[in-house]
């Protein structure tokens, strides 16, 4: 049973976990994570201070996740790392913090991909969140829709032209006066709501669309940022923002998990899967969840969220993706190095022929 130190420094979360186990049923035996509150400041993250800020907490998060899973360095069998995709300057200090520690303690280097991590989140505590399954990746960095077939085998299916979901609540939450990050006040101000006051129209989703078509599962967030703008705008020249703040945040919200639900709804009726696994930052979002399990939830389709702490950023998630990727065999080499994009490993798309039928690219 490999035992392996997972660590994650792709934006700004510094974090380190110990996780045990096989690939299909991972054991998380410690997970530290600092989340780097000074970003707050600036509305946004500041990737030369997240930088600073991982070489300050990396080693301490190492030490305290190997403490609390009562390990010493020589009992593992592998160091997985987040290599891509993320802030550069950040990864930078992970993956020379991974390498350095394995050469020290001569225990070889997993190179993980960031998003194959958020795919194996919610498996660390809840054992039926296995292949195959539909995916719905929301961060603030990526939103995407894949049909994971198995373990290293992602059909990707949909993604953002534009804005990443996280992205969308974050601006939409700065233009209502709510602090970064503001998915979660958001989602608390929409609360106060009336769901009948805006009704913004829904991105990329046609009723005659069908599964050849391009917008059919992808997903754009611009146009429905710019609704929420001109709604703001109009209500602060008519003097009545201040009461109606929680239904445009109510109506953004509705927009938002309306579109997403649409498309992963699409996506279990055309693979014909029986669970849907979330993940991200996004994914924590009640709303998201409640019609999930409303629409999707129900004639034998099980909704699997994972819980807030590994729904966003954490080394758990990395150290089960490497868990499955050190069973393959595969190793960092010493030059490994850091990458601010890269496909998962493992992803392909699918075309459309004439006669309509999905191919592999
Ligand atoms: O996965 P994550 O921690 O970091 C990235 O890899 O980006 O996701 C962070 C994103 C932020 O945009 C944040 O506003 C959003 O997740 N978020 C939420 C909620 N909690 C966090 N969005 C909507 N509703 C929430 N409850
Ligand atoms: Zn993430």
């Amino acid at each position: 049973m490999p035992l392996i130190l997972g660590i994650e420094t792709s934006c700004d979360e510094t974090s380190a976990a110990v996780v045990d186990g096989e690939a299909d049923s991972p054991n998380m035996r410690s997970l530290v994570i600092l989340s780097q509150d000074v970003h707050r400041l600036f509305g946004g993250v500041v990737p030369e201070i997240a930088s600073r800020a991982h070489l300050v907490g990396i080693g301490p998060s190492v030490q305290a996740a190997l403490d609390e899973a009562d390990t010493k360095l020589h009992e593992l069998d592998a160091i997985a790392v987040t290599h891509a995709p993320g802030l550069v300057g950040a990864l930078l200090v992970g993956t020379s913090y991974a390498k350095a520690l394995g050469l020290a303690a001569g225990v070889p280097v997993v190179p993980v991909h960031h998003m194959e991590g958020h795919l194996f989140a919610t498996l660390l505590e809840d054992s039926n969140a296995t292949p195959p399954f539909t995916a719905l990746l929301v961060s603030g960095g990526h939103t995407l829709i894949i049909d994971v077939v198995a373990w290293g085998e992602y059909r990707l299916l949909g993604q953002t032209r534009d804005d990443a979901a996280g992205e969308a609540f974050d601006k939409v939450a700065k233009l209502l006066g709510l602090p970064y990050p503001g998915g979660r006040p958001l989602e608390i101000l929409a609360e106060t709501g009336d769901p009948s006051r805006f009704r913004f129209a829904r991105p990329m989703v046609r009723s005659n669309s069908t599964a050849g078509d391009a917008d059919y599962f992808d997903l754009s967030f611009s146009g429905l940022k710019t609704a929420i703008l001109i709604a703001v705008r109009d209500a602060e020249n008519a003097g009545t923002i201040d009461e109606l703040r929680g239904s445009i945040a109510r109506g953004f919200q509705d927009a938002i998990v309306d579109t997403l639900v649409t498309k992963v709804e699409r996506a279990v009726r055309l693979y014909g899967r029986s669970r849907v696994v979330l993940g991200g930052g996004v994914a924590c979002n009640t709303e998201l969840q409640r019609e999930m399990q409303r629409r999707i939830g129900v004639r034998g389709v099980t909704i699997h969220s994972p819980p807030p702490r590994l729904a966003t950023d954490n080394a758990a998630m990395i150290a089960a993706a490497g868990l499955f990727r050190f069973g393959l065999g595969e190793r960092a080499p010493l030059s490994l190095t850091a990458q601010a994009s890269l496909p998962i490993p493992g992803m392909f798309s699918v075309t459309t022929t004439h006669d309509g039928a999905a191919s592999k690219l």
